[in-house]
């Protein structure tokens, strides 16, 4: 037998439509009793508001006016832009935003409280608006200095590359806050996968083109990111020796072939000095 408590957190969405995706959740999502166990949600790409039917939806359609997520442009290249928002100001966006983000995360709590985050939305612009790729959050202040609270690629853009550029654009607003960062824990399962590898191409790229000694604090103040993880990252490409009694990063030849194997192809990236945006005071 199940406890209510159970029985509650059960998956309860069957198939959600947001712009021209169909999408599968994959966990429960806190959506009121009226939206969840319907044959379809649908919600509307730029507002985030959702509805029961595709009558309701298509009603809504008619009258929505935005065509990007509501807050500042604060990068733009090519086709991809990133928005800022205030969980205060844009409340009700903010708790939309949460409600989508937790069908693909198991492990979070966040839907109500989103006055002390700001969320940074990740879209690609085309002539009919800006179309919601992924975001993360971030605490207002965090004590113990995340840079980032929760991270998500909804899943048709999933495997394409659009983490990194989420999980790079967090550190390039440490970068220009002066500061390390690294993401809330626990991580999930995808988030520990994608931020090793993000970590660990960042500090083989810093680590092939530099020429003599360096330490990991310098690799810390180069990346933002904390000694923690670079220690974490270089242990996982088992990169880290012990010498006459020193430590020292010796990256193997399988390590730089898989490197420059990866060199080769294409990946986005964020362009820093496309970023319009300097931290609060
Ligand atoms: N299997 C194996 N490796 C993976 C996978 C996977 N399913 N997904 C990502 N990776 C690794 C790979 O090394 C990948 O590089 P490659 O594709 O060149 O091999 C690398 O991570 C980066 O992949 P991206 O395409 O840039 O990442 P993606 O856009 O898919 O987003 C994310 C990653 C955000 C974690 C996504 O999987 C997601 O939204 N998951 C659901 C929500 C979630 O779990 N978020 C993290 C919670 S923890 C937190 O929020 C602090
Ligand atoms: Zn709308």
């Amino acid at each position: 037998t199940q406890s209510t408590s159970e029985v509650a957190r059960m998956k309860n969405l069957n198939i959600i439509e947001i712009g021209q995706f169909q999408v599968e959740p994959w966990y429960f999502s806190p959506y009121p009793l009226e939206y969840a166990y319907t044959p379809t949600l649908y919600i509307c790409e730029f507002c985030l508001c959702f509805y029961a039917n595709r009558t309701q939806y298509g009603r809504h359609r008619t009258k929505c006016t935005l065509q990007h997520p509501p807050g500042n442009e604060i990068y733009r290249k090519d086709e991809i832009s990133f928005f800022e928002i205030d969980g205060r100001r844009q409340k009700t966006y903010c708790r939309n935003l949460c409600l989508l983000s937790k069908c693909f995360l198991d492990h979070k709590t966040l839907y109500y409280d989103v006055d002390p985050f700001l969320f940074y939305i990740l879209t690609k612009r085309d002539e009919r608006g800006c179309h919601i790729i992924g975001y993360f959050s971030k605490e207002k202040e965090s004590a113990d200095n995340y840079n980032l609270a929760c991270i998500l690629t909804l899943p048709q853009y999933q495997r394409m590359g659009f983490g990194r550029v989420l999980m790079q654009f967090s550190y390039e607003l440490s970068k220009a806050e002066g500061k390390v960062g690294s993401p809330e824990k626990p991580l999930s399962d995808l988030g520990l996968l994608s931020y090793r590898a993000y970590w660990s191409e960042v500090l083989v790229d810093v680590l092939v083109g530099y020429d003599g000694e360096i330490s990991i604090d310098e690799l810390s103040h180069i990346t933002s990111f904390t000694t923690q993880d670079i220690m974490h990252a270089l242990f996982n490409l088992d990169a880290l020796r012990y010498y006459h009694g020193q430590h020292c990063i010796v990256l193997s030849e399988r390590v730089v072939e898989s490197y420059e194997r990866f060199q080769k192809k294409k990946h986005r990236k964020i362009d820093a000095a496309c970023l319009k945006w300097s931290p609060k005071v």
